[in-house]
């Protein structure tokens, strides 16, 4: 009996410091040896918490720090975010060079705080979080490695000719609430950006369609700008554009061609809030379709419908228009639906009106 207990003891002790090693190889990786976890344990900054079995994520979030406490080598994953920083220096940075994540969101760092190359002594930095800061330009210098960059709710006004440059495996680029106008964003700025997903440029000062972006943008959200019009040919360039958010513009029926968002890609397209007096024509493809607090008068079903009335008869579920919710509320359209448009629209499931 207590030989037995002793040995389940030493069994689950050998269990835990093996399931530990397993925890630690998980999270280092397979190069760090137990000597580098000890050394990391022990680099932890006072100002920080490093997790015993993380050790390479370090936590020195919320604790008004004015400056970045210097940071031991092996940190991966470094949260900074909610303080009082001011500048990212490169001093205590300078061991940080395996970083993947960095987070300083809601800090104080200006443009005279970016010193030159702290960012660029990170190779493999992979997603760059600097929300909330007092930047004014989007910081030259950065890693080529940065696959998502937030640089939300700064007073970014400014795109540096050539920043982008060779940072073709950034996917997401959130610019949104911003004072980025027209001038800002063009083809200079944006060059290099060749794997871009997702271009977030909502709540900046635009009057009109960015130009520049790279064709392999998926996502493109321009809500709260001031944006009057699109080009008929706008859309040309942007052959995979699958979800189009343009709520809260001021897109009137005379500034948008009607067949401008027919695009068999569009999955998903936004415009409420805006002048629109009619509704515009849509490809088959399209699923979500927002039209919410506009100015129209009125819907056609059979005039809106992206297939003929042949095509429909013949039931072939196959060839059905694929719009599935569809917001019509806030306009002049006196209700009831329009028969022509449940007709249309088979495999809508909701509808608001
Ligand atoms: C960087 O690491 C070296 C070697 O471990 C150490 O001597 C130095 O103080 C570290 N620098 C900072 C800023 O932490
Ligand atoms: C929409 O685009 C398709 C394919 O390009 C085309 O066949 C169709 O006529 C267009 N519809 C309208 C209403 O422009
Ligand atoms: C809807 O549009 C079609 C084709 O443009 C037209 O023939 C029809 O009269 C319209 N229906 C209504 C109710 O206005």
């Amino acid at each position: 009996m207590h030989l037995s207990t002793r040995s389940n003891r030493t069994m689950s002790l050998l269990l835990g410091v093996f399931s530990a090693f397993c925890l630690l190889g998980a999270a280092l990786g397979q190069d760090v040896t137990y000597e580098d976890y000890l050394a990391q344990i022990k680099a932890c900054p006072r100002e920080c918490h490093c997790p015993r079995n993380f050790p390479s994520s370090v936590y020195c979030d919320n604790r008004e720090l004015k400056q970045i406490p210097n940071i031991p080598p092996h940190t991966l994953y470094l949260y900074l975010q909610n303080n009082l920083i001011e500048s990212l220096s490169k001093e205590a940075l300078s061991n940080a060079t395996q970083l993947r994540w960095l987070n300083v969101n809601h800090n104080r760092i200006t443009d005279e705080g970016m010193a030159e190359g702290a960012l660029e002594a990170m190779p493999q930095l992979l997603q760059l979080y600097m929300g909330d800061n007092l930047l004014t330009s989007v910081p030259v210098g950065l890693p080529s490695s940065l696959e998502q960059l937030q640089l939300s709710s700064n007073r970014i006004s400014k795109i540096p000719a050539g920043v982008f440059s060779g940072m073709d495996r950034l996917s997401l680029l959130d610019l949104q609430g911003n004072k980025l106008l027209d001038d800002a964003v063009t083809e200079v700025s944006l060059k290099g950006l060749g794997g871009l997903v997702q271009m977030n440029l909502a709540k900046n000062q635009l009057s009109s369609m960015p130009t520049g972006l790279p064709p392999s943008t998926t996502q493109l959200f321009l809500d709260g700008n001031n944006i009057q019009g699109i080009p008929s040919e706008y859309f040309k360039g942007l052959p995979k554009v699958a979800f189009l958010r343009l709520n809260g513009n001021k897109l009137s029926t005379g500034g948008v061609p009607r067949d401008v968002f027919n695009l068999s890609s569009l999955l998903e397209l936004q415009l409420s809030h805006n002048q629109l007096t009619e509704v515009p024509f849509i490809s088959a493809g399209l699923e979500h379709l927002h039209l919410d607090h506009n100015q129209i008068k009125s819907v056609n079903g059979s005039d809106i419908c992206p297939v003929s009335a042949e095509a429909l008869e013949d039931y072939a579920y196959a060839s059905a228009p694929k719009l599935r919710y569809l917001r019509l509320d806030g306009n002049e359209i006196p209700p009831p639906i329009p028969r022509d448009v449940v007709t249309c629209f088979r495999l809508l499931r909701s509808i608001v009106i």
